[in-house]
């Protein structure tokens, strides 16, 4: 896509958000609550990831950003990272069909090296076989930190211009960032009741409206998606401006959609 920057440009306000961003978190507590070991949250967290995944396609948002496993997930006890790794490859092994079938296109995002070359193989199988879909864009982020995808990210930009030591842009260094075929998101989402970003995407979410629910990834739902939606529209999408600007641009028939109730 063509380069667009919430801190540059007012993005449009639709009544569906364009591109949310989740952060799955709560199913250790969840499978602890149940007196079952932590992985059998993780198990339960993969029906979760279906449904809503399914849930975006019928309600028309473009591009769905999945946190899965954080930079600093590696601190974990060495058999449920293992578990992790292991319920990523089945899901690219078994998943990917299905996915094509209902016009999914996957990416992957993150450093996937440490997770075995095994993994590295499918991650971009699964890309170029679901290159072409259109109806979504599910991005899996895998050993991603927000940090780590800055410094990527100006790393490749500085050597994609070697004769130039300042003045860079935004407009330089986006094609580089690990999500630079997505619009910035528009609802980021974290289940499990903690309200922090944990290294996720730090760049993309300058102006995302942020949405925490203490209800636990594995008993999230298509009915909580619709109300963290909701929520969404009842937001006031300012982007720096004041409410008197937005209800102006609002009666003079402004570009933003109507729909998005308080913006538009
Ligand atoms: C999120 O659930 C999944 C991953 C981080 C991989 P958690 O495993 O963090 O669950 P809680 O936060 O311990 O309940
Ligand atoms: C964030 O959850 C990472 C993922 C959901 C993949 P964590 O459970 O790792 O976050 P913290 O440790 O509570 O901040
Ligand atoms: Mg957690």
């Amino acid at each position: 896509m063509s380069f667009s920057s919430s801190t540059r440009d007012v993005p449009q306000a639709l009544a569906v958000p364009r591109h949310i961003a989740i952060i799955m978190d709560g199913n250790g507590r969840w499978a602890k609550k149940r007196f079952l070991p932590r992985v059998a949250g993780h198990g339960r967290g993969v029906e979760t990831v279906r449904e809503i995944t399914r849930a975006c396609v019928e309600r028309g948002v473009a591009y769905l950003t999945l946190f899965a496993f954080s930079s600093e997930n590696w601190r974990r006890p060495a058999e449920e990272v293992s578990r992790l790794r292991q319920l990523f490859l089945r899901a690219l092994e078994q998943e990917i069909e299905k996915l094509n079938a209902n016009g999914i296109c996957l990416r992957v995002v993150g450093d996937l090296q440490p997770f075995g070359q095994k993994i590295v193989e499918m991650a971009a199988r699964a890309e170029t076989f679901t290159s072409a879909n259109k109806a979504l864009t599910l991005t899996i982020a895998a050993n991603y930190g927000g940090r780590w995808d800055m410094l990527q990210a100006v790393s490749r930009m500085v050597r994609r211009f070697p004769n130039q030591s300042e003045g860079f842009t935004e407009e330089q260094l986006a094609p580089f960032l690990a999500l630079s075929y997505a619009p910035e998101p528009d609802l980021f989402i974290r289940t499990g009741g903690e309200q922090r970003i944990s290294n996720f995407l730090l760049w993309q979410l300058a102006y995302t409206e942020l949405f925490f629910t203490p209800t636990l990834w594995p008993d999230f739902n298509a009915a909580a998606l619709d109300q963290a939606i909701e929520w969404y529209r009842e937001r006031e999408r300012r982007f720096g401006r004041t409410s008197d600007q937005l209800a102006a641009t609002a009666e003079f028939g402004g570009t933003e959609e109507k729909g998005a109730r308080k913006v538009g």
